[in-house]
């Protein structure tokens, strides 16, 4: 599979996708940690009608699946963000736009208008980073995702090898030349802080969740600065090599915040029963990143929404043969941790 998308992508840019940061070892875990959760199906139970819906932020919505916010799309496709947009929008699944986009925050709203947050980091330039905060409002965002985990990039060495360099015009660079992401990630605030995090929520307007957090401390101090929800992650495996990850990080943090807010988490997350699994451990959402970005490489939107349909439709089979029908019923019971 690496090779027909190296072909696709080109090496620097399929590194740059695919890539973790240092010796991977967090990129491997991501997929891992999940594998290690084993199931405990409940039998005889009437399972004729199925509900993945869970609540979020206040509202009832079908699926517990967002697509996780990722940046430099159009180095995937041409369509760039507009594909995966529209396959959130066909599938019924949630979508989280990077601020590194090469779509505006505008034509994105235009293809997908349901069910759509904006991610934001926060640049040195603090300037560019209100400016989009004020698109993603006027767009009608539903939520701000302010990403915490990323004051530097992670050591990332198949970019330093490739030196990939992003060719679209984003808000950080507007009118190129094309930059190296090493260039692009030194425009990132790496003073920022928990007194920051206020102006942010009220320049936004709208309810805001905190990207990237792995400890439970950390949690409690992000509802506590008014934040909705957290996304515990470790970014993929891309900032620090050897942290925790989402599934590990997870359980600590749910039991810390005991519903003050909602909690997501992401990272190696490939299968409908790795969804089942996050919902057990108490999360009310789940982020997909990479698997949408392979379905868009061999085949834009279908692409994208063919790996969706499967993530929707592996997770209708897990309820049914977990013997759990309804996806917010879903709870340690379910698990054996080994
Ligand atoms: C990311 N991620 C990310 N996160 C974020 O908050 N803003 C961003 O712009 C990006 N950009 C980005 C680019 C690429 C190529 C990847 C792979 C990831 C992190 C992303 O939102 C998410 O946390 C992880 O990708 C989830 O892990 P999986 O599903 O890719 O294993
Ligand atoms: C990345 C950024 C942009 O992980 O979030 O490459």
């Amino acid at each position: 599979m690496d090779d027909e998308l190296i072909d696709l992508l080109g090496e620097g840019a399929h590194g740059y996708f695919a890539g973790g940061a240092g010796d991977e070892i967090t990129l491997r875990e991501n997929d891992h940690s999940w594998s290690r959760l084993r199931l405990a199906p409940r039998v005889l139970v009437d399972v004729s009608e199925r509900d993945a819906s869970v609540e979020l932020l206040g509202r009832r919505r079908p699926s517990p699946l967002l697509v996780a916010p990722m940046a430099y799309q159009k180095h995937v496709h041409p369509d760039g963000e507009l594909a995966s947009a529209r396959a959130a929008e066909q599938t019924g699944t949630g979508y989280v736009l990077s601020s590194q986009t090469t779509t505006s925050p505008a034509e994105v709203a235009a293809v997908a208008p349901a069910d759509r947050w904006f991610q934001l980091y926060v640049f040195r330039d603090r300037q560019i980073s209100l400016d989009l905060v004020a698109q993603a409002k006027e767009a009608g965002y539903e939520a701000l995702v302010l990403t915490v985990d990323f004051p530097v990039a992670g050591w990332r060495e198949r970019d330093r090898r490739s030196g990939f360099k992003v060719e679209h015009p984003i808000a950080l660079n507007p009118e190129g030349p094309a930059l190296t992401t090493e260039e692009l990630f030194a425009m990132h605030d790496p003073s920022l802080t928990w007194d920051d995090i206020g102006a942010f929520a009220e320049a936004a307007g709208m309810p805001l969740l905190l990207k990237g957090i792995l400890r439970p401390d950390d949690a409690e101090r992000a509802v506590d600065a008014g934040a909705a929800g957290v996304i515990v992650s470790n970014h993929g495996g891309r900032q620090l090599d050897t942290v925790l990850t989402g599934a590990e990080a997870l359980p600590p943090v749910v039991e810390a915040l005991a519903g003050r807010a909602d909690v997501l988490v992401d990272g190696g997350v490939r299968r409908g029963w790795d969804v089942a699994k996050a919902l057990c451990l108490g999360a009310s959402g789940v982020l997909v990143g990479r698997p949408v970005l392979w379905g868009m490489t061999r085949d834009g939107q279908a692409g994208a929404a063919a790996v969706l349909e499967q993530l929707h439709a592996e997770l209708d089979s897990t309820l049914a043969l977990l013997g759990c029908p309804r996806a917010a019923d879903l709870d340690e019971s379910f698990l054996i941790r080994q």
